[in-house]
């Protein structure tokens, strides 16, 4: 039987309370992420949107322990990831989440099977376990065929699926793919997709930052950022791309200075109230104080 989908509770898996992310010092401080709040719930497919540079990778990062905010509180489950000694943040980090990277992170000289065997040699079980359990994984994704390929005899979307096959092995409750379709074809993108949607409906909660407002199908909620802060967040129906995600033209992937700037206006457009000061509790003091500024431009 199908485990149970969408099973709320109480508490949120992932809460980050004014979470701030600084590279550098000096004149030279980015603030890569300013004093974002979000709670993700069990089960949500949360869809991250917004043009390079707006802090989705740090946010990422830092919600799968592969990095540390500067200020703020992360609740993972509920508990403080700031008090984890570091080995238990080490088994948090196995157990609790899994990652997929835009580049899949495959070792080149392992095969496929072994590629996603890997995260189950840290846990001391014997390798004849370790490969039944990366066999029927990647029976799982569809792999069964390229157990013994070399990642580079793989197809982009094989290829992705392999780690997408390394990510669940520890059987984690939260995925989280940075851009996971941004080197793919379209029919990749689609393998990919699909997978991640099954996941999801095996009750996994998947963090997915992407390019394309046609992903955005797949999630039940859409977050938009825009210089390090969440600017929007809304509900989205799933099968339905967002609406405002809908109304972003921008192109995939960003590559030229031009397209970031045409991105960041049409998103600017599509959101309601994005460029005027808003009540919302995760837009920044800092983007505030500039539209209040820019509000008060206007009025002359
Ligand atoms: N290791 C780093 N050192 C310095 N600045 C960084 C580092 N990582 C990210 N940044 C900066 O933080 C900001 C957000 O980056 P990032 O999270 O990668 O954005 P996105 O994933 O939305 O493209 C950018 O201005 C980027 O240049
Ligand atoms: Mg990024």
């Amino acid at each position: 039987m199908q485990k149970q989908v969408y099973t709320y509770t109480t508490m949120p898996v992932i809460e980050l309370k004014d979470i701030s992310k600084l590279y550098g010092f000096g004149d030279a401080t980015t603030v890569a992420l300013d004093e974002v709040n979000l709670s993700v719930e069990e089960g949500e497919f949360v869809a991250v949107m917004g043009p390079s540079g707006s802090g989705k990778s740090t946010l990422m990062n830092i919600i799968g322990l592969l990095d540390k905010p500067t200020h703020g509180v992360y609740l993972l489950n509920g508990r403080k990831v700031a008090r984890l000694r570091s080995n238990q943040r080490a088994k948090a980090r196995r157990d609790k989440i899994g990652f997929v990277f835009q580049s899949f992170n495959l070792l080149p000289r392992l095969t496929a099977l072994e590629n996603v065997a890997l995260p189950l040699a840290y846990r001391g079980m014997s390798y004849v376990k370790r490969m039944k359990l990366a066999s029927a994984m990647l029976e799982r994704v569809g792999l069964q065929s390229r157990e013994y390929y070399l990642p580079r005899y793989l197809s982009g979307g094989q290829a992705q699926s392999v780690s997408i096959a390394r990510a669940l092995i520890n059987n984690p409750p939260i995925i989280i793919a940075d851009e996971p379709t941004g080197t793919l074809d379209s029919g990749g993108s689609r393998l990919i997709m699909e997978l991640l949607s099954e996941i999801h409906k095996n009750g996994t909660t998947i963090l997915l930052v992407t390019h394309n407002p046609e992903l955005t199908r797949y999630a039940s909620r859409v977050v938009y950022m825009h210089d390090g802060a969440i600017i929007h967040d809304e509900p989205t129906t799933l099968g339905e791309v967002a609406p405002t995600a809908r109304r972003v033209m921008y192109s995939l992937p960003t590559t030229t200075e031009e397209d970031d700037l045409a991105g960041i206006s049409a998103l600017m457009k599509a959101i309601p109230g994005a460029d005027r000061p808003t009540n919302h509790k995760n837009s920044s003091k800092k983007s505030k104080k500039k539209a209040a500024a820019k509000k008060r431009r206007s009025k002359k």
